[in-house]
């Protein structure tokens, strides 16, 4: 038996922060502790306590560092990990310009290797404990991923990028190729170890309504994969949609004609949508992601969180690396805030802390696995330091609870925040160490 007493400040949620005042659904102890046994958390309690109880466990204490579930990013593009903030351009400029000359060196094995190393290294040191990353059309590019996230213990969602139009040489795909290899590498990865695979057509100007349909047959015959793509992140891409898809009743419409909405589908972005779009997701409980640093760094618009949250919406948060312009989750969380406040919302910490975990992990279908700190729940932790730099430390002299002693690391902090991540009940140790 693999034992351990992890002791600070815990913050561990009940519920739901956007369904009920925040008070009853967050669990706050200044002296907490979190017993891990063999990879996920058995008890949770007061420090004192779990340690009579338990005397011969091996203890980490932290002291007032926060204890929290790891932070999940529920989007993101692991092959777009080194052209992260290029500067200038639009949607399908940026697409175009930067994204797909990137995304053809990932046709080399040992690059797809080197990158997808390197991004999951910057997400742990970030205190992500899972991704959901778009991988590229080349099915190495996906052994890739789910090997190095394996080697690190981690939960990780990703799927080969479909792609069969609209994209360049080198960078397509067809119909038959994107089902034939999404297939062999559900059957190779979906369910092994810790690995979730998701069907992933990029989104639907660069799919042919036949491959839409083939990964929508996919998906029937394995329904317990999810199914991630992208929509309505800009004004000019709905228009685009709009002409390659002239019967369709709205941009969710072309996924949904061939069979690409359902409950265990994750809409990326979601910005500019209609009523029709947002009635059947509602309906449906399909997932919407929200990836704020991206939708200001490419110029999308302002995402509507207290509308879809009305609408009982699931709504995970994501870097969106590299469209966003930050690998940390609380940086993402403090985009979130700000583009909620152009909306005239002030988001709660505990409602951004709760999107950045259980939230993600909920559009995931993991809630209770991942993200949380229940008992039950998989031992994947982050450690914040409060304290991180001289201008979040005098900043936190002055506060009277967590939540204001948490909000400036969220709004100023960054990898420096991140003292310790436990990955299944064991401390990481950071590759260069
Ligand atoms: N829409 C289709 N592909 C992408 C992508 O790689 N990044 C973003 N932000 N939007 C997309
Ligand atoms: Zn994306």
């Amino acid at each position: 038996m693999n034992e351990h007493l992890i002791l600070g400040q815990t913050l561990r949620f009940s519920g739901d922060p956007f369904d009920a005042p925040f008070e009853t659904v967050t669990h706050i102890s200044t002296s907490g502790a979190v017993l891990v046994r063999d990879g996920r958390i058995a008890e949770m309690g007061e420090a004192q306590t779990l340690r009579q109880k338990y005397p011969q466990i091996p203890v980490t204490d932290y002291g007032s560092d926060l204890i929290t579930a790891g932070f999940v990013d529920a989007h993101m593009h692991y092959p777009q990990t080194a052209m992260i903030a290029s500067w200038g351009k639009r949607l399908i400029d940026w697409l175009n310009t930067y994204t797909f000359p990137e995304e053809k060196r990932f046709a080399d094995p040992d690059y797809a290797a080197d990158i997808a190393g390197r991004t999951l290294d910057l997400a742990l040191a970030h205190g992500t404990t899972t991704l959901t990353s778009f991988c590229t059309i080349h099915p190495q590019s996906v052994d890739a991923l789910f090997h190095a996230a394996d080697m690190r213990g981690m939960a990780v969602v990703a799927g080969k990028t479909c792609m069969d139009r609209n994209a360049p040489d080198g960078l397509r795909d067809d119909a038959k190729s994107a089902y034939d290899d999404s297939k062999t590498l559900i059957d190779r990865w979906h369910g092994t170890g810790r690995a979730t695979y998701a069907i992933t057509p990029r989104f639907s100007p660069t799919s042919t309504p036949d491959q839409l349909r083939a990964l929508g047959d996919l998906w029937a015959e394995h329904p317990d994969c999810l199914m991630q793509t992208h929509l309505s992140e800009q004004v000019d891409e709905i228009d685009w949609v709009r002409g390659l898809y002239p019967d369709a009743r709205d941009y969710l419409d072309t996924y949904e004609a061939f069979g690409l909405l359902g409950q265990k589908g994750l809409y990326g972005h979601a910005i500019h949508l209609e009523a029709r779009e947002l009635d059947r997701l509602s309906e449906l409980g399909a997932g919407v992601v929200h990836c704020p640093t991206s939708n200001t760094f490419i110029g999308s618009g302002l995402f509507d969180m207290a509308g879809l949250k009305a609408r009982q919406i699931p709504v995970g948060l994501a870097t969106d690396t590299g469209g966003g312009s930050s690998f940390s989750m609380l940086r993402t969380m403090a985009a979130a805030y700000e583009i909620a406040q152009l909306r005239h919302v002030p988001l709660h910490p505990a409602q951004l802390m709760w999107l950045a975990t259980e939230g993600s992990a909920q559009t995931l279908h993991k809630a209770g696995e991942i993200g949380s700190l229940n008992v039950g729940a998989m031992a994947d932790i982050t450690v914040l330091n409060l304290q991180s730099t001289p201008a979040i430390a005098q900043r936190s002299t002055r506060t009277t609870d967590l939540w204001e002693a948490l909000f400036p690391t969220i709004m100023m902090g960054d990898d420096r925040a991140i003292r310790d991540v436990w990955i299944a009940g064991n401390r990481h140790q950071p590759r260069s160490a």
